[in-house]
């Protein structure tokens, strides 16, 4: 059995593009594998608490020395960063927000990317000291953008601080492989939209299909899967 972490980060619960690819990715991914588990995890309905002084300092508290107020701080990260270590495959669904990532998701990353829990940091390994404690996930990223040109070559590529932001801290999640999807033109509607939205919609079913079935010949899903 492999695990799924469903991460949806769109605040609007209905008429939202990200969630329906997502959910699209999920369902396809349960008809080819009905005994997998999927952990869904809503940050745009439930969004997670903002770190705070405390949350930085019972994190910097070695575990033995922790009070139970620290415990309490840092209980919510715990929640989380459990989810995530139990799962194979990352299903991120989000929209496109003022050209980053909604504050929602935000928020997670900065409670799940936690020193000593999910990297470690050593000066001794020189210019780059952090290393991730996690390993051989899978990513699948998708979005929706209002405007468009995002991608690589487009008109608003330098705009684009949400897919370069996942791609870099994904890497501290433990992916070792990953998958972006976008919609693009929701704020213009019409053709443009229509056809980027069903080449997205297609896309997806189709990376859902073909991730599924390659999961016997997968070592990074393999070596997840619970
Ligand atoms: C608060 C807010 C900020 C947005 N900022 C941008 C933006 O910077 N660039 C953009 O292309 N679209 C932007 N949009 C449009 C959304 O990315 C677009 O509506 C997308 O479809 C939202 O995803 P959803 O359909 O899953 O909710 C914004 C929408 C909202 C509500």
């Amino acid at each position: 059995m492999t695990t799924l972490l469903h991460l949806d980060a769109s605040a609007r619960i209905e008429r939202s593009i990200s969630r329906d690819l997502s959910a699209s990715f999920v369902e396809t991914w349960l008809q080819h594998r009905p005994g997998d588990r999927v952990i869904h995890r809503d940050l745009g309905a439930n969004p997670p608490g903002f770190i705070s002084q405390d949350w930085i300092a019972a994190c910097f508290t070695p575990e033995d020395r922790r009070t139970d107020a620290h415990n309490a701080t840092l209980a919510e990260s715990d929640t989380l960063i459990a989810e995530l270590e139990q799962a194979a495959l990352i299903v991120l669904g989000t929209p496109m927000y003022n050209y980053g990532l909604p504050a929602s998701l935000k928020a997670w990353v900065d409670q799940v990317i936690r020193v000593n829990r999910t990297f470690s940091f050593d000066l001794a390994r020189g210019d780059y000291p952090l290393e991730p404690m996690l390993s051989g996930k899978t990513l699948v990223c998708l979005t929706s953008k209002g405007e468009f040109g995002f991608a690589k070559g487009g008109i608003r590529e330098d705009m684009n601080h949400l897919d370069p932001h996942i791609e870099t801290f994904a890497h501290y999640l433990g992916v070792e492989e990953r998958h972006f999807i976008s919609v693009e033109y929701q704020e213009f509607a019409g053709q443009r939209h229509e056809h980027s939205r069903s080449a997205a919609e297609q896309n997806t079913l189709a990376l859902a299909a073909t991730l599924a079935r390659s999961l016997e010949s997968s070592p990074n899903l393999q070596q997840n899967g619970l």
